[in-house]
């Protein structure tokens, strides 16, 4: 028995093999293109693991699944590849539609392929498991309630209307051809191994290397964080015990806007790595909005905890300060990932801002 894994190179995926090789000895096929998001160096405690076998690969390349799910006979398919980033999606969309669309697409169709062919009881118990995304649903007013997985698709963005497009692709698999297929739509993670294009990676690095913390806008948006390895036991949960055709909503049930994790950031590093020059909040700058930016995102979690009995194990109080520990014990990998492609990225989306 093996999984395949998709994107387990990114931030996600790679939380995703470590902890599921942490808890068993089923190898994990790893493909991942490694695009400016992926790193290996996440997987550095694996060398030499018999259990984990690296694939540097694209998703749209229909030939390398094919022989993937031939040579290694897979009993699921966890699909992380994805481009991720919002900003990104607007400075430059088509990477979004080739990756989220195309590749989701050649994926299901190559599965499906391996998947009609097995025998009874693998095509029973075999799971495509899709990760996804609450920007799917759009964006809340602050009275309304969080999104359940009744809510209808409203995606703001290039990015989320691209994973849109992906989670209807596996519906649609799912609804015509019969293959067993779960989707989980999750809200903003944060952990180790986090890319530094995203808020909270990037204000702990910035503020560590005294540079401004860039807020867009107010700051008055409102995100739902969950822990990183929370994400990832409730995939495994779903791919243990959800019902095939069926989508679950992942939160960590903690709301909070964008200047309140700032703020707690600061506070944690004021504690954990003082500044001579006084507190970091002295970094703090407004700067202009992102274009179509979503108000609020809030997950409702109550089906998978009912039918499941998944709920998160971090509070955000545990999880922010385990996050901020980390960066601070991890200052290679900090140091190594703001390569040249990186500050490339820095001034494109915040020079004229
Ligand atoms: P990430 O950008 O950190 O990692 C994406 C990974 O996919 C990288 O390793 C990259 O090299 C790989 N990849 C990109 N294009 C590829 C391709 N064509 N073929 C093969 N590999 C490719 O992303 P993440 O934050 O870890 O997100 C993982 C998944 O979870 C995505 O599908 C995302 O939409 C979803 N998601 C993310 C969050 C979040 O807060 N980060 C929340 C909910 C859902
Ligand atoms: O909700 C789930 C989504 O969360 C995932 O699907 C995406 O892959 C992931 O990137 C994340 O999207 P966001 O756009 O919410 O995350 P980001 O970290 O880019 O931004 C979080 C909030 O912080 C958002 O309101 C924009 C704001 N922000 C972000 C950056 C990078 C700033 O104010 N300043 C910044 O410099």
């Amino acid at each position: 028995m093996s999984i395949i894994v998709t994107g387990g190179a990114g931030f996600i995926g790679s939380n995703f093999v470590l902890e599921w090789l942490r808890a068993s000895d089923e190898p994990v096929i790893n493909l991942d293109k490694l695009t400016y998001a992926g790193n290996l160096e996440n997987l550095d405690s694996l060398q030499n693991d018999p259990r984990h076998t690296f694939v540097r690969g694209d998703i749209c390349d229909r030939a390398l699944i094919d022989q993937l799910l031939v040579t290694h006979k897979p009993r699921a398919i966890v699909h992380f590849a994805a481009e991720s980033h919002v900003d990104r999606s607007i400075h430059g969309p088509g990477d979004f539609m080739r990756t989220n669309i195309e590749g989701t697409f050649t994926l299901l169709e190559a599965t499906r392929g391996y998947w009609q062919a097995l025998e009874a009881d693998a095509k029973a118990a075999f799971r495509f498991h899709h990760v996804s995304t609450d920007e799917v649903y759009g964006t809340l007013k602050p009275e309304d309630p969080q999104f359940a997985e009744t809510n209808a698709y409203a995606p703001n963005s290039p990015y989320s209307a691209s994973k849109a497009a992906s989670d209807h692709l596996v519906r649609a698999w799912h609804h015509t051809y019969g293959l067993p297929v779960t989707t989980s739509n999750c809200s903003n993670n944060y952990g180790p191994y986090h890319f530094p294009e995203k808020l909270i990676p990037l204000m702990i690095m910035n503020a560590l290397a005294g540079k401004s913390l860039p807020i867009y806008g107010d700051g008055m948006q409102v995100r739902d964080w969950l822990y990183v390895t929370d994400h990832c036991s409730a995939i495994r949960t779903i791919l243990a015990k959800g019902r095939p055709g069926e989508v679950y909503n992942v939160g960590g049930w903690n709301e909070m806007p964008n200047i309140d994790i700032v703020h707690t950031l600061i506070r944690l590093l004021d504690e954990l790595a003082p500044s001579k020059e006084g507190s970091y909040a002295r970094l703090i700058t407004h700067v202009t909005d992102r274009p179509g930016h979503d108000r609020r995102y809030a997950i409702d979690a109550r089906k998978i905890e009912r039918e499941l009995g998944w709920r998160p194990a971090e509070t955000f109080e545990t999880g922010i300060r385990k996050t901020v520990e980390w960066y601070l014990a991890h200052q290679e990998w900090v140091h190594n990932i703001q390569t040249g492609a990186y500050q490339e990225w820095v001034n494109k989306n915040y020079a004229s801002r």
